[in-house]
């Protein structure tokens, strides 16, 4: 159970303690955060809100601990981080928990949280000994003019102290694909959870505890954004900053200092249905991708786009699976579960009531019970409606309908976002030019967006994102090229100097 067990020392009383220089502490401002349950609409967890001087503190620990950290054998990095994946995978039934209550992510895909998250660590240890164990050997007789005097020699070393901030709807899973990468490049790490999710984080970083790294090396804070979140994100002690979440990141990258960015910022992924589409199969992938978590993902299927012939044939089917979902708490497995705040489920109400009044065709009668909105697709959306552009981060899906190719790639490319994108045909010559024409980072063909499986490359294009992620992108962003020339007193060819030139020379 949450909270107890192994878990006993990160609760003082029914305030959970945020973790620095290795221990389990509260916060001298005596004040907390309530986390209310998006079922029940109750405080069901509180946390510390940190002060701005425990950041300082925070960040001083995360710098000198990370000295220390680089010099550790990338073996050794690895060895810790095999170890923190089994106890995360290990106590998997409590963190689940943690988000069921917390995000009302439903119960299954909880657990399938935490495991992934486990899966993503190993292999971030594998592939960190694989790739940081390899360096470049230049010579400059390649470039023109030059002899062959110089031997450069390139290793990847630590950028030093890494900010995560995750998301909510992956408090787990978003908050391991920025820690594991960092760890293993040997930076320190300072992780501001978000305030829905925060208890899963801060589990989840107990099992990074318990699995021994060094004093100071990971650190959470938790607290309001008001308080903490620029100051963390100006702050000089950070060196990188791993951010994914709404467009607060287009404001913290004009207010970060000169520092690597990673961000991932949503999208308004567009599916695209040609006439010989497999109608059935794009209708399950409509379910998945449209509906799964609420859709509170950000690589959700978010407006569908189909070719006026099938669209009738495609909507009645997707209709025909949007009666199946079972809808209620997430305790009870259904498919779609209340949305995360009220504020979140008005946002979406507000986006459903303008669709309505500008004629919107509802496929389902549209019902709120709190923060449990039932799933609806909406039929004849047009630009003019804010459910074309806009994302809702809930069960509700547009559909477009396209007279031409041409004219499903224009709506697509002329969104703020470039995340992700699907087509469906048969024909995967048109799917290839069409995946060449959109302007996402990623382009599924013949099936749902997905970021995973975890080590492939994930961007976004425009406002979806800065840089690459991904294990081995991640990687890599999180590290800095070093590099150092050997300069010869004389050009020296491999096996092609004489050992009377040599003599002569030294
Ligand atoms: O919400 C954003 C996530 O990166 C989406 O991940 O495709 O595995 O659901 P997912």
């Amino acid at each position: 159970m949450a909270g107890t067990g192994v878990f006993s020392e990160i609760l003082d009383g029914d305030v959970y303690k945020y973790y620095h220089d290795g221990e389990w502490k509260k916060s001298s401002s005596g004040k907390t955060v309530a986390i209310v349950n998006p079922t029940t609409r109750k405080t069901q967890y509180k946390v510390q809100a940190c002060t701005q001087e425990e950041v300082n503190k925070v960040m001083e620990s995360a710098k000198s601990a990370q000295k220390a950290w680089a010099k550790t054998p990338l073996w050794k990095r690895a060895e810790l981080l095999h170890k923190a994946a089994a106890i995360l995978k290990e106590h998997k039934a409590p963190i689940a928990e943690c988000l069921i209550k917390e995000i009302a992510k439903p119960a299954k895909d909880s657990v399938t949280e935490v495991v992934r998250s486990g899966d993503l660590v190993s292999y971030t240890a594998e592939e960190g000994v694989r790739i940081l164990g390899e360096g470049k050997f230049l010579v400059s007789d390649s470039f023109p003019g030059n002899e062959r005097t110089k031997y450069c020699l390139t290793s990847k070393i630590p950028l030093g102290v890494v900010l995560a901030i995750p998301p909510f709807n992956y408090p787990v899973n978003l908050a391991v694909s920025k820690i594991g990468p960092a760890l293993i490049a040997g930076n320190s790490l300072v992780l501001k959870p978000p305030t829905q999710g925060a208890v899963s984080c801060l589990h989840m970083v107990h099992c990074f505890h318990l699995a021994g790294f060094p004093k100071g090396l990971i650190n959470c804070v938790t607290g309001k954004g008001s308080e903490i979140g620029d100051f963390l994100t100006m702050h000089p002690g950070a060196n990188c900053i791993s951010f994914t979440g709404g467009d607060t990141g287009i404001s913290i990258s004009k207010k970060a200092a000169m520092i690597p960015l990673q961000m991932e910022l949503g999208g308004k992924d567009a599916c695209i249905v040609l006439e010989d589409a497999d109608l059935d199969l794009v209708a399950a992938n409509i379910i998945k991708g449209g509906f799964s978590y609420s859709g509170q993902r950000c690589t959700a299927i978010k407006v569908v786009l189909v070719m006026e012939s099938v669209a009738d044939s495609l909507v009645e089917k997707v209709k025909a699976k949007v009666a199946k979902l079972r809808v209620g708490p997430p305790e009870d497995d259904c498919d779609i579960t209340p949305v995360v705040t009220e504020s979140s489920a008005n946002f979406i109400e507000g986006l459903v009531m303008d669709a309505k009044e500008k004629g919107a065709t509802f496929c389902q009668k549209y019902k709120r019970e709190g923060n449990l909105i039932w799933p609806v697709l909406l039929d004849n959306v047009r630009p003019d409606m804010r459910i074309a552009w806009e994302e809702p981060f809930g069960p509700i899906l547009p559909v477009i309908r396209i007279n031409s190719v041409e004219e499903g790639i224009h709506h697509c490319n002329a969104s703020n976002f470039g995340l992700q994108g699907c087509v469906f045909t048969k024909d995967i010559n048109k799917a290839v030019l069409i995946s060449d024409a959109m302007e996402t980072g990623t382009v599924q063909i013949n099936s749902a967006p997905a970021r995973g499986p975890d080590h492939f490359p994930f961007q976004g294009l425009k406002d979806s994102g800065i840089g690459s992620q991904g294990i081995t992108n991640s990687i890599n962003m999180m590290t800095k090229v070093k590099t150092t020339v050997i300069n010869l007193p004389c050009p020296s060819y491999t096996m092609g100097s004489s050992g009377s030139s040599i003599r002569s020379r030294i």
